[in-house]
């Protein structure tokens, strides 16, 4: 049976499904979900806005110091995202600030803040993180991992459909070519690179609906032993 304070972690590349399958399982488990992409993208656009550049450590440090981010649930599929005051939740969610944030992430002060913030955040236990490095840095003793994977044909559509949703039209080619991009500087960057944990459970969700997969990962947290699944690091 699964500690019900345990740290669930959901890795994987862009448009694979992990915010649908992350919140998904964090409601049906009654956990917190943590959207780190959120973090990322938050941080990116404040450091946009001020003209940061990253090569100019103090300047950087000094605006990494003044970010204050908070997360919180806002109804079924969104998280308000709250940066020095200011709701960015949409903001975030371009495909430009994807890219923005895949570019900031590679930096170590930046990637240093945000991790000591998603310990914090899960410090209690009883959360689902999804990111892009939980299993193998910000969590590495959570107790049940995932890594979750498709096609990048299968991301880029899914990705374009969300975006529509949202009023967003974008071409099929140009978000392939981004995504392709981001998979390639999240997998090849030094630092917490995008890869599965030695020891998480490879899903691909190319063919398989959330819902399913959702069911398939109970099951297999199901099995686990209780152990504690909190960060001691
Ligand atoms: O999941 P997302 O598309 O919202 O993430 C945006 C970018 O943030 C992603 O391209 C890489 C970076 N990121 C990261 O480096 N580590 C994480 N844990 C989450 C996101």
């Amino acid at each position: 049976m699964l500690d019900p304070k345990a740290i669930i972690t959901i890795d994987g590349p862009s448009g694979a499904g992990k915010s649908t399958i992350s919140r998904g399982l964090a409601a049906r488990l009654h956990f917190t979900y943590l959207d780190t992409g959120a973090m990322y993208r938050a941080v990116g656009l404040a450091l946009q806005r001020q003209g940061i550049d990253l090569a100019d450590t103090e300047a950087l440090k000094k605006c990494l110091a003044g970010i204050e981010l908070a997360l919180s649930p806002n109804g079924d599929d969104d998280v308000l995202v709250v940066l020095n005051g200011e709701d960015v939740s949409l903001a975030i969610r371009t495909p430009e600030m994807g890219l923005v944030a895949s570019r900031v992430s590679a930096d170590p002060l930046v990637r240093a803040k945000l991790t000591a913030l998603q310990r914090q955040l899960g410090e209690k236990g009883s959360i689902v993180a999804e990111g892009r490095d939980m299993g193998t840095v910000v969590f590495p003793t959570a107790v049940g991992k995932f890594f979750l994977d498709a096609s990048a044909e299968v991301r880029a559509s899914r990705r374009q459909k969300q975006l529509a949703e949202k009023g967003q039209i974008v071409a099929y080619q140009e978000i392939l070519d981004q995504i392709s991009k981001r998979d390639h500087d999240d997998s090849r960057r030094t630092l917490a690179p995008l890869k599965p944990a030695a020891d998480a459970v490879i899903v691909d969700s190319s063919s398989i609906g959330p819902e399913a997969i959702i069911e398939g990962m109970l099951a297999s947290l199901a099995k686990i032993e209780p152990k504690g699944g909190k960060h001691d690091g």
